[in-house]
């Protein structure tokens, strides 16, 4: 006899209101499906994205977080910021092409246990209806063809001629002026590295060796990256050479008190774009260099003329894809990942004391390099760059296996900005999207 399929699904709920409705459907026998495994949080402000994926990446077909009514929270605003966070989870599930059927919300008072029991039949409904959720989740079955990185800019100009020794040369003398006046103890800024078109972080605390500093189109890393390594502060006040888009990471440093802005005097380099494997590096396209207003010294003139920026169409191709083709497209970026983590050691805004890769009791994210730990990886980074990453592009150029993390960065950024209104790294005293919430956030996701 044929097994019939029955998904396994995982309820995330608050103690207070869900739990409770949950009971009353108990108490008041109100039948419904038994496919629920339901875990009990204080609030659903406790119930991080992170659980989400790992009951998915444990084997759930499907969750159901579900928390008190807005204006009902018992810690007052709990389910205001965690509606931010879920839907920022959901527009990720749905760009890595997870079925937005699989991961639902649902607000349920203590008082609708005939509420619970609906919104139960229905996600098992719907759930049923897909089948099993991917096979393995995440193992590598992608077809797509990885997008190559770099590539013209819209109009075939090439912004990326900045080989301009006169900037290179009035960065040194700032450098020299800075240091010898004790204004700064260190400048952390770009040396020619040992491979063309390469170039690596040097730190000159001698005023006598400013000439090893360069400058030029290949300066592609974020030296902000630096502000948050210990060995770095030890040094005493920085002076660090950055483009518009690097300021816009050490103003998000700033917001979340990882960085005194008293601690850093920031060499602003008018910059042309950067380039990528000798071509223009296509996130410079929209680049109006903004951000260099906000630093100490600007070395250089002009800033440039913004374009379309060709990722969008990228992003729009990828929007308008069915979840199995953007399941596959994903599945295709993550399989060449070798978790080195290069992408998080040259991410500023990566500046945890200890990253959730490496916790292990539990393990939020598997070790392993396959589908399931790769996936797993890539979703909870994004997660936590959602309205935090500048898209200054430092990842990709660190990654070996040229992922296309940029895209899924400014997704989450697009997703950020549409919903909250908020762009990060412009304001040093705006308080981040999502530590905050507006009482009035849409939730058409939410039963
Ligand atoms: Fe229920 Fe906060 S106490 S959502």
């Amino acid at each position: 006899m044929e097994a019939t399929y029955e998904p396994k699904i995982v309820a995330l709920v608050c103690n207070w209101c869900t739990y409770t409705g949950a009971d009353l459907a108990g108490t008041s026998r109100t039948q419904y499906a038994s496919n629920v495994r339901i875990i009990k949080l204080p609030c659903t402000g406790r119930i991080s994205p992170m659980f989400v994926l790992r009951a998915l990446a444990q084997g759930a077909d499907g969750v159901l977080v579900s928390g008190c009514h807005p204006g009902d929270c018992h810690y007052t605003a709990g389910n205001y910021h965690a509606r931010r966070k879920f839907t920022v989870l959901r527009e990720l599930l749905l760009f890595l092409g997870i079925e937005p059927e699989r991961v639902q919300f649902s607000w349920v008072s203590a008082a609708e246990g005939k509420k619970w029991a609906d919104v139960v039949n229905a996600v098992v409904a719907d759930v049923r209806k897909l089948g099993p959720r991917k096979a393995a989740w995440g193992e590598p079955v992608g077809t797509a063809q990885p997008v190559v990185l770099g590539g013209s800019l819209p109009d075939g100009s090439d912004r990326t001629d900045q080989s301009d020794s006169a900037q290179a040369r009035a960065l040194r003398a700032k450098a020299r002026e800075l240091l010898e006046s004790g204004a700064v103890n260190v400048v952390v800024g770009y040396q020619a590295g040992s491979l063309p078109g390469l170039m690596r972080a040097v730190f000159v605390t001698d005023p006598a060796r400013v000439d090893q500093l360069e400058w030029n189109a290949d300066c592609r890393q974020n030296l902000s990256v630096y502000l948050t390594r210990d060995a770095v502060k030890k040094l005493g006040k920085i002076g660090l050479v950055v483009k518009a888009c690097d300021v816009k990471s050490v103003v998000g440093l700033i917001q979340e008190n990882q960085v005194a802005r008293e601690d850093v005097v920031l060499i602003g380099m008018a910059c042309r774009g950067v380039q990528v494997d000798g071509a223009p590096a296509a996130r410079c396209a929209a680049c109006d260099g903004k951000g260099l207003e906000l630093a100490d010294h600007v070395i250089g003139e002009g800033a440039p003329e913004p374009m379309a920026d060709p990722r969008l169409e990228e992003i729009a191709r990828l929007d308008a894809m069915s979840p199995e083709e953007r399941w596959n497209f994903w599945q295709a970026q993550f399989a060449q990942c070798l978790r080195c983590y290069a992408c998080r050691a040259a991410c500023p805004m990566c500046a945890c004391d200890r990253c959730l890769a490496e916790k292990t009791q539990p393990a939020w994210i598997p070790g392993t390099i396959d589908g399931r730990g790769n996936l797993t990886w890539h979703a909870a980074r994004a997660l936590h760059l959602a309205g935090r990453c500048v898209d200054c592009g430092a990842c990709i150029a660190a990654c070996p296996a040229n992922i296309r993390l940029d895209l899924l960065n400014l997704k989450m950024a697009m997703v950020v900005r549409d919903r909250f209104g908020y762009v990060p790294g412009l304001d040093p005293e705006a308080t981040p999207a999502l530590a905050s919430f507006h009482e009035t956030d849409a939730q058409e996701f939410i039963r």
